[in-house]
């Protein structure tokens, strides 16, 4: 017999397929994230969880589940998951860490060209018929060549920005708990800084660090005073880093240039100040959605499962 398995969304189909060879699965068929209650009814009796980073795996959850062996994230981030409640009740949970990378550093560089250059609201003014020929100073925005950019969270995706921050000619700076060997600041040609530093010299400040007890609202009120006024902030990584109700307001009274935010505190809301302002681009948490990334992310995902249920040692086993 299959062991049976619960699947919290649609996945992509070839993820499906390769499934259905190895389980018995269900899927919540509903057009939008389940809830916590109906992963509780459903689970009871499955031996393998795929979810994703939107489904709150706590202990409630984890209590109602008698049988489950392995509860694999379709996500490198797996804050949604409550790990010490894993590990007490010897359930496996896995992530999809490396294959997310270039296209999430990609997004990190398509956001800060669309706030600095004010892409989106050019779009819109040039859609509304508003555009009556060049003009010397229409959409004046910001310059990112030769610019300091201030990397927080140098893990793969912040190296992954460095990278191709070095085309952009920037001095770089970066902030970690945890400081790179001196080979690697000399190959990502990045200065290690306090936190402090980065906020009050960086013009363009991007946000990589995972979202721990320690980051929760790392980025403050008080942290959001230390930013240059002509400065730029991205956040691709988690939303509750940021205090996103004093940054909307940060950015309302102009104290910070712009911002790009493809992720949110209490995700899918967003600050509804922030809708109505123009110095901040929007979007709805995208930073690995290629289609060939998603799909990568799937099949691993799919795979830690099969091999956990198999008893295997599944290739992305999270630190317990
Ligand atoms: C992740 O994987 O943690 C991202 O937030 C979504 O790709």
């Amino acid at each position: 017999m299959k062991p049976k398995v619960l699947i919290t969304r649609k996945i992509l189909a070839e993820a499906l397929d390769y499934l259905k060879e190895h389980v018995d699965y269900e899927i919540c068929t509903a057009d939008r994230n389940p809830t916590k209650q109906e992963i509780i009814e459903k689970i009871a009796d499955k031996e393998g969880l795929l979810c994703l980073l939107t489904d709150t795996i706590d202990k409630e959850v984890i209590d109602s589940a008698r049988s489950l062996k392995i509860i694999a994230n379709c996500a490198v981030g797996y804050d949604n998951i409550d790990i010490k409640e894993a590990k007490k009740r010897g359930i496996l949970v896995t992530n999809t860490p490396g294959v997310l990378t270039e296209t999430t550093a990609d997004l990190t560089w398509a956001l800060i060209f669309a706030v600095a250059r004010r892409i989106p609201e050019a779009d819109r003014f040039t859609r509304e018929k508003k555009f009556r020929g060049w003009e010397l100073d229409l959409f004046l925005g910001k310059e990112i060549t030769g610019k300091c950019l201030g990397i927080i969270g140098m893990g793969r995706i912040g190296k992954a920005v460095a990278l191709r921050a070095q085309s952009f000619r920037m001095k770089i700076i970066y902030s970690d708990p945890q400081r790179l060997a001196p080979e690697e600041e000399k190959k990502y040609k990045a200065t290690f800084v306090p936190l402090d530093e980065l906020l009050s010299s960086a013009d363009i400040i991007t946000i990589h660090a995972t979202l721990t007890p320690e980051s929760l609202h790392l980025i403050s009120r008080e942290k959001i005073q230390l930013i240059q006024k002509d400065a730029i902030l991205i956040n691709v990584a988690r939303g509750p880093i940021v205090d996103e109700k004093s940054l909307a307001e940060a950015l309302e009274r102009n104290q910070i240039w712009g911002a790009g935010l493809d992720v949110y505190e209490r995700e899918p809301d967003v600050e509804d100040k922030l809708l109505s302002l123009e110095n901040v681009v929007l979007l709805p948490h995208i930073g690995s959605a290629s289609y060939e990334t998603r799909l990568k992310m799937a099949m691993m995902a799919a795979r830690n499962l099969i091999q956990g249920l198999r008893g295997e040692h599944p290739d992305n086993l999270v630190p317990w």
